[in-house]
């Protein structure tokens, strides 16, 4: 049996107990609502995390890079949604070969992004299913509400396609300022999406799919009415920015990085193994934090590459001791990665591998 103590810093670890949890309460409300649950795989790249979250009844996954598609396909999955734009040579060849393989929905928002695919697929005699992505507030990808029946209208016209219907990522409601407006806010998202899915339906579309992601907006935008499916992705393990925007508590985050203090040569700051290689580089400016340290009180304010850099004005850390810290932001973290401990209590479990990397 090897103990947490005993692995190399830094080292990136898993609750099991934090992680079952998460995935199971999701799991719980998706399907008392009735709601597909399509999880985003992005912020475990990790097969074993992602079993787990089909074993509780997610439909399918969500991917963000051809990697991550390439990868789930190859472990047997098939139904899988990209949603990002698949642009240029490199990514139109890979979709109709995805689609080839089977079971590939990709997300497009434009004519510009749509017919070069339409005549790649045409030409190798495939038909690319697709939903409109459409922009609810984030302003990110996505077609303007006003621009959906007609830009459905002409995408669903090209041959090698088929539109299945329409996706939003809310990634606006980060911004709101407090936890009501953040809930008004994911509504309005999901009720938005219905209705102009509704339209299309009225046009002669057929549509199966209305789909919401995020995981501030996963208790709100998926069940307002005529939302099939949400693909909140952090909630798997939570961070400290879903802290910040009142998703979860330190409590229910499940990822965090164990590293060592390596020295205290100027009193109260002590300095860890932790960097921003270890950390990913997403800062919580306003809170001067670069991750949020598990049962203590003790602050990591700046990071170099390897070096991180706590502020401990009780001088209660010590060269040789072990923090754990809850990172900002746990996609960008599992990025940094290629491998992590799943750990219960104090005891390392196994060692999982981390996938579909850039
Ligand atoms: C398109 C899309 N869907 C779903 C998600 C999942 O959102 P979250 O990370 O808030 O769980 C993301 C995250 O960036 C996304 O870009």
């Amino acid at each position: 049996m090897t103990l947490i103590p005993e692995l190399p810093t830094p080292s990136l670890l898993v609750d099991l107990d934090r992680l079952e949890r998460n995935i199971a309460r999701m799991a719980g409300t998706f399907a008392a609502a009735g709601v597909g649950l399509r999880p985003h795989a992005k912020t475990s790249k990790c097969l074993e995390v992602v079993r787990r979250q089909l074993g509780a009844g997610a439909l399918g996954m969500t991917c963000s890079t051809p990697a991550e598609v390439a990868w789930l396909q190859a472990a047997g999955l098939r139904d899988l949604l990209w949603a990002h734009a698949p642009v240029g040579p490199p990514k139109v060849a890979f979709v109709i070969d995805a689609v080839r393989t089977g079971g590939l929905t990709v997300a497009l928002d434009s004519l510009e992004a749509a017919a070069p695919l339409s005549a790649a697929a045409h030409a190798a005699g495939v038909t690319v299913p697709f939903v409109l992505e459409v922009n609810t507030g984030h302003a990110r990808l996505g077609v303007d509400p006003e621009h959906v029946p007609a830009t459905a209208a002409a995408l669903a016209a090209l041959p090698g396609l088929r539109l299945r219907g329409l996706l939003t990522h809310e990634g606006h409601l980060a911004t709101m300022p407090d936890r009501p407006s953040l809930e008004a806010a994911g509504r309005s998202a999901g009720a938005l999406l219905a209705r102009l899915a509704d339209g299309l339906r009225a046009g002669g579309h057929d549509i199966d799919v209305v789909s919401v992601g995020s995981t501030p907006g996963a208790t709100s935008a998926p069940f307002a009415a005529g939302v099939t499916e949400g693909r909140p992705g952090t909630y798997v393990y939570y961070d400290a920015n879903q802290i910040r925007l009142g998703s979860c508590t330190i409590d229910d985050c499940a990822l965090s990085v164990l590293a060592r203090v390596v020295s205290v040569q100027r009193a109260g700051r002590p300095i860890i193994d932790a960097g921003i290689k270890a950390m990913s580089s997403d800062t919580i400016a306003a809170a001067g934090s670069v991750g949020r340290l598990l049962d203590s009180d003790v602050r990591f304010v700046d990071a170099n590459e390897e070096h991180g850099f706590l502020l401990d004005p009780a001088a209660s850390l010590t060269v040789g001791d072990l923090v754990r810290i809850v990172p900002n932001h746990a996609c960008g973290t599992t990025n940094m990665w290629s491998h992590l401990y799943a750990v219960r209590g104090d005891e390392v479990v196994e060692r999982w591998e981390i996938s579909a990397r850039y």
